[in-house]
């Protein structure tokens, strides 16, 4: 997979894809191009039955400092409504594997919802969480104000979104906006560690439970449950299934195969 603003690895790990956001003197600004190779290349690792998991992350210094403020700049409300940029957001939304956010520095703006976009964070202690659009003049536009306030509630979603300044990794924390803060220097080996204990999983099961938790902010506590029931007796259709419990009774490692 060969393209200009990220770097995509399907085998960094075991089972592991990784996506790296690579844009370094913008702080990895997420213009239209760089966010449709990472919907193309989400697509691809999605239907690449050797990985499990995905990690995207940036570099040291930043995530991702948000929407490209340099292309939208110019642009009116009909050139945004044409161009409609957060629709290659979507696929991060459909993607069915687990995705883990490693990050380390800024993730501001459109790439604090990248982040977001993930279903855990390894965040060094140098990272910084913001939404910062509204000291330009705009508001969150990729899920900002939605996703946050069910992160970290609404005060702390709304000091965010409306004073535009950052919080630290450890706020981030105790917010429930991030899992785990590790050293800067260990930032890809704690992602990859926390990769390998879901890869291990049946990838049916993980894609299943993934569905079922993201289910549980759109559904109705009724239709939630309705949809990890079914998936659950779904999961007794695999051999990972028949795999994993017998293991269990014979008091040794599973061997997930994916069917
Ligand atoms: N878009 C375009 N370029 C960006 C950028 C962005 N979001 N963020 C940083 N850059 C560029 C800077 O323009 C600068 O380029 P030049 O060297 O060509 O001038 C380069 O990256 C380095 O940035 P700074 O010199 O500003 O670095 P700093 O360390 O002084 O400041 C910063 C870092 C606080 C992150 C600052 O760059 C900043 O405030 N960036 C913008 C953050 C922001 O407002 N993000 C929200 C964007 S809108 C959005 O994301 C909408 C949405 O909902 C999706």
């Amino acid at each position: 997979m060969n393209f200009e603003y990220i770097i995509v690895k399907p085998t960094y790990a075991e089972h592991i894809a990784l996506i790296q956001l690579n844009r370094p003197k913008e702080l990895n600004a997420l213009n239209l191009q760089l966010m449709g190779e990472v919907r193309d290349a989400l697509k691809s690792l999605d239907e690449d039955d050797n990985v499990r998991v995905i990690i995207i992350t940036g570099n040291e210094r930043a995530f991702a400092a948000g929407a490209d403020i340099k292309q939208m700049s110019d642009k009116n409300a009909i050139d945004m409504l044409k161009i409609d940029q957060f629709s290659t957001w979507d696929q991060i939304k459909k993607t069915k594997k687990p995705i883990i956010a490693a990050v380390s520095g800024f993730a501001l703006g459109g790439g604090c919802e990248l982040v977001m976009h993930c279903d855990c964070v390894v965040a060094s202690e140098t990272a910084q969480f913001g939404q910062p659009e509204i000291k330009i003049g705009v508001m969150p536009g990729a899920g900002g104000t939605q996703r946050l306030p069910r992160a970290v509630g609404k005060a702390l979603a709304m000091e965010m979104v409306l004073t535009g300044e950052f919080i630290s990794a450890e706020r981030a924390l105790q917010a429930g906006l991030i899992n785990k803060i590790v050293p800067v220097e260990l930032l890809m080996d704690e992602s990859v560690k926390m990769a390998k204990s879901m890869a291990r999983n049946s990838p049916i099961a993980l894609q299943m439970a993934k569905e079922a938790v993201l289910k549980s902010f759109e559904n109705s506590l009724t239709e939630g449950l309705y949809l990890e029931r079914k998936n659950f007796y779904m999961l007794f259709a695999t051999e990972d299934q028949k795999e994993g419990m017998a293991a269990f009774v014979e008091k040794r490692k599973p061997e997930f195969k994916g069917r």
